[in-house]
């Protein structure tokens, strides 16, 4: 480290002040940001704090291309850093200097700048880039899906990198202004608010602007032709909704279901606090994929959540993502319950709030569907490896902990610990222990040995949370919230 040349010392510390510190002591920057369920997501050695995305994108061949402006700053003394990407770089700068660069492993481009850039110095990247993201394989799949009239990128834990370079984790959010070219009569989406639309030579430029923190996987960009819905909540947000042309027999459930926007963000501030963004939405373009998405401020909803008709407990889901999960992130991916056992409670709480069975009746179906032979309690929803990363426990076990939770501590202290979280880690990051540590603190009562129960015992919990009878019958929201959940482990 340079500090330690400086230090008083021998003769031959003094001699090595003389050679430029990025020569001796500048090294490269992490190739993953160090998550141990995904190690190669992410980098080290720098932080993003916006993107600039101006895109063009040709419905009929997939190519895609772009130039990409990174503000970053380094916190280490750094030789060289990574960006996770898989599109084909054709020239890279670091504050202006054409920098190296090269591709290794699954997702890494190197960057080399001419310099180095000492620890805490904000530094400008342009990345110039092209291809089709269809194309691209990495860990064996494409998180872009095509559509008869353009694409998306939606997908979790990873979408970025099928189109932008990125430090893709979300421990490293960004704002974003997504300008996006597309033929005319194609319509571009992707979060936050339009700040404009102008059409030129035939192409139609939309620009995005999302304007709080934002995690790479939340950030999505869908193309095709849309139907598209405004409106502005009474608190004055836009509201923009969009739906393909193309959905066919879903397309009156889809608008039933995400047309309920407003009306369930409203809701779920009487419950989880002030909404944390600019806009809202939803976007339902005509993809195969059968997944909802809680892309920031304008969730993703595949046209089969609506397949069975209309599905209100799916927006109640998304939507209740924007707190716990967007505005408040996994600090690791290992974290996933504190966004998953919360958007499953949401709906819990929007079936009672309904009177389609209480948040009780709901845990006591759920505990009683799953014997305490089933698998099902094998898996630690409070840290389900990446391989059972979205399993059914983590959300359904995860919502029976919380109300474990409420019956623990009561309804006075329940629900300001629902209120109080989204306040407390607001645009940040946050784990399963500050959770742990946040609700004791709320209510004066110990919870480790509960949370234990629920989270991290790979068996069946005693019937303390749920009452065990055999008799408990179906919610009347049960088939809506198993829609949503089927969904999640199909993948
Ligand atoms: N987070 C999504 C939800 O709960 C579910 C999900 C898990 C997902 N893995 C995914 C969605 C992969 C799309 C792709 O709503
Ligand atoms: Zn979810």
């Amino acid at each position: 480290m340079y500090r330690r040349l400086i230090a008083p010392g021998a003769l031959a510390a003094s001699l090595l002040l003389a050679i430029p510190a990025s020569a001796a002591d500048f090294q490269p920057g992490a190739s993953g940001i160090g998550d141990p369920y995904y190690p190669a997501y992410g980098n080290g050695g720098y932080d993003v704090s916006h993107y600039d995305l101006r895109l063009k994108y040709q419905p009929k061949t997939d190519q895609l291309e772009g130039t990409a402006t990174i503000l970053a700053s380094s916190t280490q003394d750094l030789s060289r850093f990574n960006l996770d990407f898989g599109l084909t770089a054709s020239e890279v700068r670091v504050n202006g200097k054409k920098a190296k660069f090269a591709r290794s492993d699954v997702q890494e481009l190197e960057v080399t700048p001419a310099a180095g850039l000492p620890k805490g110095t904000p530094f400008t990247v342009v990345v110039k880039y092209a291809g089709k993201p269809s194309d691209v394989k990495l860990w064996g799949f494409t998180s872009w899906q095509r559509t008869p009239d353009g694409g998306v990128a939606a997908n979790e834990p990873e979408a970025a990198a099928w189109w932008f370079p990125a430090n893709d984790h979300p421990l490293d959010k960004a704002t974003y202004d997504v300008s996006i070219a597309v033929p005319d009569g194609t319509q571009a989406i992707s979060n936050g608010t339009l700040q404009s639309q102008s059409s030129k030579l035939g192409w139609t430029r939309f620009n995005w602007r999302s304007a709080h923190p934002q995690a790479t996987y939340l950030s999505t960009l869908a193309v095709g032709k849309f139907d598209i819905t405004t409106d502005k909540t009474a608190d004055g947000l836009p509201v923009i909704n969009a739906y393909s042309k193309d959905l066919g027999a879903n397309e009156g459930a889809a608008k039933a279901s995400v047309e309920r926007t407003t009306e369930v963000a409203e809701w779920l501030e009487s419950v989880y606090g002030k909404y944390p963004f600019e806009a809202l939405g939803g976007y339902v373009p005509n993809v195969p994929s059968s997944f909802a998405l809680e892309t920031q401020t304008r969730p993703f909803y595949s046209p089969k959540q609506f397949a069975n008709g209309s599905n209100v407990s799916v927006v109640v889901h998304e939507l209740a993502h924007q707190w716990y999960g967007d505005s408040v992130s996994v600090r690791g991916w290992k974290d996933i319950w504190i966004n998953e056992g919360f958007a499953r409670y949401a709906q819990w709480l929007w079936s009672e709030k309904e009177g389609e069975g209480t948040a009780q009746e709901l845990a006591d179906y759920t505990y009683a569907q799953h014997p305490a032979d089933d698998a099902f309690w094998t898996v630690k929803p409070g840290d389900p490896g990446p391989e059972n990363q979205f399993d059914a426990a983590v959300y359904d076990r995860g919502a029976l902990a919380i109300q474990a939770l409420r019956n623990k501590v009561g309804e006075k202290n329940f629900f300001a610990i629902l209120k109080g979280w989204p306040q407390q880690h607001a645009y940040g990051n946050a784990s399963v222990s500050d959770f742990i540590g946040y609700a004791e603190g709320v209510s004066g009562e110990r919870l480790g040995g509960l949370f234990d129960t629920w989270l991290f015992e790979p068996s069946k919990p005693g019937a303390s949370a749920a009452r065990a009878s055999a008799d408990v019958v179906q919610p009347k929201s049960w088939k809506r919230i198993a829609a949503t959940n089927g969904v999640h482990s199909e993948r």
